[in-house]
């Protein structure tokens, strides 16, 4: 999924499917530059990828030594993540359990992970549901990293008012978090440089919201 797209209001399962299936499969992208900044200090442990996507993000994690669990609604997109873990050999495929589920709903069964991390998920019901359910999946001192669509991002000029949830502030995800509880370790809006479909390349504007959960 290629970002600067035009986002459309409808999120639903119907949707990704279609935007996965009318798209060419991304094998080979660059793991998202907030992540790896983020990440990269952590020793390994256990992840949750919610919205994984075509697995970009997870196979980096799991190719650094994290066990993973990455999630998507969307069946293609699990298809060719998978494909491509497997490209990769059992070191990386073996780390990763793909798991197709809808986000609004699911809740990892009595697990806890050392890193619950999310990027551009575009929730179709509460953003603020989601993240919750996600920050409750955090293990006692773990670390919950967000990455969303800032407001002032090109993305939110381009989508529709019936999509709110789609761009957010670190600050607004911070507030949410009960200080004693979480320690926030980054709210911050950082730019990206991404190439489009037809070539062009774009600065994109994300929110990057990365939390400690206290022992
Ligand atoms: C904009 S894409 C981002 C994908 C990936 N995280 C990335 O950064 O490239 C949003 C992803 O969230 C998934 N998604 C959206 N709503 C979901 C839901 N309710 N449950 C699970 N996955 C969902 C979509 O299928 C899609 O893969």
């Amino acid at each position: 999924m290629s970002e600067g797209d035009v986002v459309s209001e409808e999120f639903g399962e119907a949707y990704w499917e279609d935007r996965y299936r009318t798209h060419a499969a991304e094998h080979g992208r660059q793991p998202n530059p907030q992540l790896v900044a983020e990440v990269r200090d952590l020793a390994p442990g256990t992840a949750l990828d919610a919205g994984c996507g075509e697995g970009g993000e997870a196979i980096w994690l799991a190719s650094r030594g994290w066990r993973v669990t990455a999630v998507d609604i969307a069946t293609t997109a699990l298809r060719r993540a998978r494909e491509h873990a497997e490209a990769l050999g059992p070191d990386v495929a073996n780390r990763i359990d793909w798991v197709r589920a809808d986000l609004t709903g699911w809740t990892p069964t009595g697990e806890h992970f050392d890193l619950v991390t999310t990027h551009y998920v575009h929730p179709a019901t509460s953003r603020d549901a989601l993240f919750d359910r996600l920050a409750a999946a955090v293990t006692p001192g773990g670390t919950l990293l967000v990455v969303g669509h800032h407001p002032s991002d090109q993305h939110a000029a381009r989508s529709h008012a019936s999509t709110p949830d789609v761009h957010f502030t670190a600050e607004e995800i911070a507030a949410s978090l009960d200080p004693d509880r979480w320690e926030i370790v980054v709210a911050d809006a950082r730019t990206r440089s991404v190439t489009r479909h037809d070539g062009h390349e774009i600065t994109l504007r994300d929110t990057v919201l990365r939390a400690r959960r206290r022992p």
